[in-house]
């Protein structure tokens, strides 16, 4: 363990220094509470009157109530939302959901965001994909009880593009999100409103959620305790956008955006028309294409937006198109393994089979209502990272994300240590690197040092505790270079090989069991602690999270 850092309070706060010299005015957060608690009550409840901000919203996480099944309550917590300074549409609530507002803000606006914790227990916001400081950023050390308050101020510098918030606490992410604490953040640019995309009405969120109910109308949590937590969460009902079998209205002749995000704790879907026509994307995590793309189906894992054009032109009033669920073969993967029966989605639970078809979206086609968007053959001018600049071009750096003994998922070997940071877990500012985002650990890790040992019991492990994980790393977008397949079940990859989308900037991706891929990513603008793990949100929670520094 000695080549482990511990994150210390000092070198914390030199940390936080030398970011506030760059060109943002930080939070005035004072100190690290992780080992000074009860020291500071008043940790960032304070604004910074020499930040001026554009947007300026109060956001309340609170215990609410919900009519999502026919007539009686689920008791959920929200984010509830109110404009403090900046134009109408920043702000939109949807109604009858215990999701959160939808934020709309332009890229260059600077915005504070006053985090009011009124839920029993603690929390922090995260604001997944947006390229913000470690204060801004909704680490798990910085959260704040029930009473308290977190002031977030920062400039937009991302893309135009569909990014979202959710809690972040360490342990309580899962269950947080799953009562009902999440919500878009929209950023548009200037290249994007040149562009006659669909805009208001016809600018359209699909969060996609699956939940399980009891009798009493009541949300229901990993029922079986630690053996759906090694899983997963996965629920045997849809939400969208927070609500059930609702479906949603649009008009004959519409030209759409469909802003879809998979928020869902660990669910992945294999999306496509009912209709069999093709899917046209247009965007996806950090933003749009260069040019759409068209798809049989897409596979989208939990924290994956994607954004979808949909002209209804072509249909009838009163016509009914879905987005419906293919199956995929995961199931019956892991049958053999411990879980006994399959970890995937075992049905005694009454979950829906990955491995069946069922219905995710509902549209009903109403009476005629044109809009003039239209579907340009260039969408964005961007250039990706270039692999000549890599610092690692022929040794990535490998993080395997797999079993560690036999009931603890970790990445390479390690779980989540509050502030702690490897050695290996270490980059520098203004580089540009590849990782290795390994599943299994059956390549060989050359010129990393740690979790050499701890590899091993990984491979020992072998085929009999591997699940797909959803990796996402914060504070920056990455471009695919490559996803291997060689040690990838072929009836799973050629159940799901046409659903992906390499291209474009991303921050989360989905890797099977068995796959590797490259990715090449920039550190710039801040320095400081960001985290990379699992997004299969029981995952997380058990740890299968650490943190990087940009030094
Ligand atoms: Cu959307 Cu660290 O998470
Ligand atoms: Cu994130
Ligand atoms: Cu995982």
């Amino acid at each position: 363990m000695k080549d482990k850092k511990q994150y210390t309070r000092r070198n914390f706060v030199g940390t936080v220094g030398l970011a506030t010299s760059g060109l943002y005015f930080m939070p005035l957060i004072s100190s690290c509470r992780s080992d000074t608690a009860s020291a500071h009550p008043n940790v960032g409840n304070a604004v910074n009157n020499d930040f001026n901000p554009d947007i300026d919203i109060q956001l309340k996480a609170v215990q609410s109530s919900t009519k999502i099944l026919s007539d009686k309550n689920t008791d959920t917590y929200s984010y509830k939302g109110s404009l403090i300074k900046g134009g109408k549409q920043t702000l939109q609530h949807l109604v009858g959901s215990a999701l959160g507002p939808i934020i709309r803000v332009n890229k260059g606006d600077r915005v504070r965001i006053r985090f009011e914790n009124e839920i029993p227990a603690k929390s922090i916001i995260h604001w997944h994909g947006l390229h913000v400081s470690h204060e801004n950023d909704g680490h798990p050390e910085h959260v704040i009880d029930k009473g308290e308050t977190y002031i977030y101020e920062f400039e937009v510098m991302n893309r135009a593009g569909t990014y979202w918030f959710h809690p972040h606490p360490h342990g309580h992410t899962g269950e947080q999100v799953y009562k009902g604490l999440a919500g878009l953040f929209i950023v548009t640019d200037e290249e994007e409103k040149a562009l006659n995309l669909p805009t208001g009405d016809f600018d359209i969120p699909v969060v996609i959620q699956d939940r399980t109910f009891d009798e009493n109308h009541q949300l229901v949590y990993l029922p079986n305790g630690r053996m759906d937590q090694m899983r997963g969460f996965l629920g045997n009902r849809i939400l969208i956008n927070g609500k059930i079998d609702k479906g949603l209205s649009l008009n004959k002749d519409g030209k759409y955006r469909l802003r879809l995000l998979n928020g869902s704790n660990s669910r992945a879907y294999k999306l496509a028309w009912n209709t069999g026509e093709s899917i046209t994307v247009i965007g996806v995590d950090g933003g749009l294409l260069a040019s759409h793309k068209t798809l049989p189906y897409l596979l989208l894992g939990p924290a994956q937006r994607v954004d979808v054009w949909l002209d209804l032109s072509k249909k009838s009033e009163n016509e009914e198109l879905k987005l419906v669920h293919l199956p995929i073969p995961l199931d019956t993967m892991m049958g053999s393994g411990m879980m006994g029966g399959g970890m995937m989605g075992n049905q005694s639970d009454n979950s829906l089979p990955y491995n069946s078809q069922f219905d995710v979206l509902k549209i009903n086609v109403g009476t005629s209502k044109k809009n003039d968007a239209s579907l340009p053959d260039e969408l964005s001018a961007f250039t990706t990272l270039n692999l000549a600049d890599a610092t690692n071009r022929t040794f990535p750096r490998t993080f395997n994300f797999g079993m560690e003994g036999m009931m603890k998922w970790t990445i390479n070997g390690r779980t989540y240590n509050g502030m702690e940071v490897a050695d290996d877990e270490i980059v520098k500012l203004n580089t540009t690197e590849i990782w290795r985002i390994n599943n299994g650990g059956n390549i060989s890790i050359e010129g990393q040092n740690d979790g050499g040992g701890m590899m091993g019991n990984n491979r020992g492990m072998g085929n009999m505790m591997q699940m797909p994980h959803p990796v996402h790393i914060h504070q920056l977008q990455f471009n695919i270079i490559n996803r291997n397949i060689e040690n990838v079940d072929q009836n799973l990859w050629n159940a799901v090989k046409d659903g992906f989308i390499d291209e474009g900037w991303q921050d989360s991706v989905y890797l099977l069991p068995g796959m590797y891929m490259d990715l090449v990513m920039r550190f710039e603008d801040f320095k400081g602690l960001f985290l990379y793990h699992c997004h299969n949100l029981e995952h997380e929670d058990m740890g299968m999270m650490r943190n990087f520094k940009i030094e």
